[in-house]
């Protein structure tokens, strides 16, 4: 059978980015078609200044968002990072096998890193490793297909070369996986600034819709949205980004197609109010079950802590193949 992996890392309150990109279709069609894992992958989380109570909050929060967005225990296994040692002790064999320069190339350390400089912090070392703790997440579960929005596509790419890479020097012990993107909204951009990623860990949350904003919060920050000086509603991601990405949101939720979509409109504002209403309806019920489930978070933590016991006995065997496999002795 298939197995999936995926992940969301607990450095803000999950947007509708997170939700189109990837939760979306983790809940419907990867969880039903695969044997599949989702994380809490909250070890990235500290890869950048954190505050320790916000991360523990925001771990909490993210599991029970993907539980009211859907995620059933029963078909897949859910569960936070840290719970499962094998992720970090695998990193450290792909430490040694990845290189220094093939890091270094990765377009968001090169982002996140100017970012911390620009604002007088250091870039810490995992920032730069990062990447080869999420080719850990990935491997140590034999997975073939990584459910993920298209930000995320370099990463995987550089999984697969580590993957072939071990097998190549160590004998065939890892399955080489894909990146799977939705048909749209692999990339929803940020409402203010469309010309960047719709990002949890943003400062500004203006053009940054949350999934529990409340409704009129929604409203106002797509009616707010910025558009661009032309006149037609045109789909053209480089040269209308701001509609093109009202476009793309209204088309996912539609179940429809952004270039059909961009004929039936005459103005921005009557795209503009008919997006609002998509986003406002599709994000309806994950708020009302989120809220349901907050208020339980026993059950959640049950759910976490049988994940993790399902998800280290999936785990171990392999990683304890690749210690082996590189030239260590067994534990015994
Ligand atoms: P993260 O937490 O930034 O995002 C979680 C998922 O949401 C997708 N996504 C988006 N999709 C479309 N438009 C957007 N604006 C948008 N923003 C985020 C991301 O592509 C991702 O699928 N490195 C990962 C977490 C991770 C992981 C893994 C993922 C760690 N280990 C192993 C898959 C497998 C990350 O930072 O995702």
């Amino acid at each position: 059978m298939t197995r999936i992996f995926s992940g969301v890392k607990p450095t803000g309150h999950l947007t509708l980015g997170n939700y189109l990109g990837a939760v979306r279709r983790w809940v419907e069609a990867d969880q039903h078609k695969a044997d599949a894992l989702f994380s809490v992958v909250d070890l990235h989380a500290l890869t950048v200044e954190h505050e320790p109570a916000r991360v523990r909050r925001l771990s909490r929060q993210a599991a029970t968002l993907l539980l009211a967005a859907g995620l059933d225990p029963e078909r897949c296994t859910l569960f936070v990072q840290s719970h499962v040692d094998e992720h970090a002790r695998l990193s450290y064999l792909l430490e040694c096998l990845a290189t220094d320069g093939e890091v270094r190339r990765m377009v968001q350390y090169k982002e996140k890193g100017t970012r911390a400089r620009a604002a007088g912090e250091s870039v810490r070392l995992s920032l730069l490793t990062y990447p080869v703790l999420m080719a850990a997440d990935i491997l140590a579960y034999g997975t073939d297909e990584v459910p993920v929005g298209d930000d995320q596509t370099q990463h995987v790419e550089l999984t697969r070369d580590l993957a072939v890479r071990f097998n190549q020097r160590y004998g065939h012990t890892f399955t080489v996986p894909k990146a799977t993107h939705p048909k749209v909204a692999a990339r929803v951009m940020d409402l203010q600034e469309p010309g960047s990623k719709m990002g949890k860990s943003h400062e500004s949350g203006a053009g940054i819709i949350y999934l529990l904003d409340d409704a009129d919060v929604v409203r106002r920050k797509i009616m707010r949205a910025v558009t661009d000086s032309g006149q037609g509603v045109e789909y053209d991601r480089a040269g209308s980004p701001g509609v093109a990405n009202l476009l793309d949101i209204l088309s996912a939720c539609e179940n429809g197609n952004p270039e059909a979509l961009a004929g039936v409109y005459q103005s921005y504002g009557a795209l503009k109010k008919d997006t609002a209403e998509a986003v406002v309806e599709l994000l309806r019920p994950v708020r009302e079950r989120h809220a349901e489930l907050a208020a339980d978070p026993a059950y959640v933590d049950e759910v976490l802590r049988s994940g993790a016991r399902r998800a280290r006995d999936m785990a171990r065997p392999l990683v304890d193949r690749a210690y082996q496999a590189i030239g260590l002795l067994p534990a015994g």
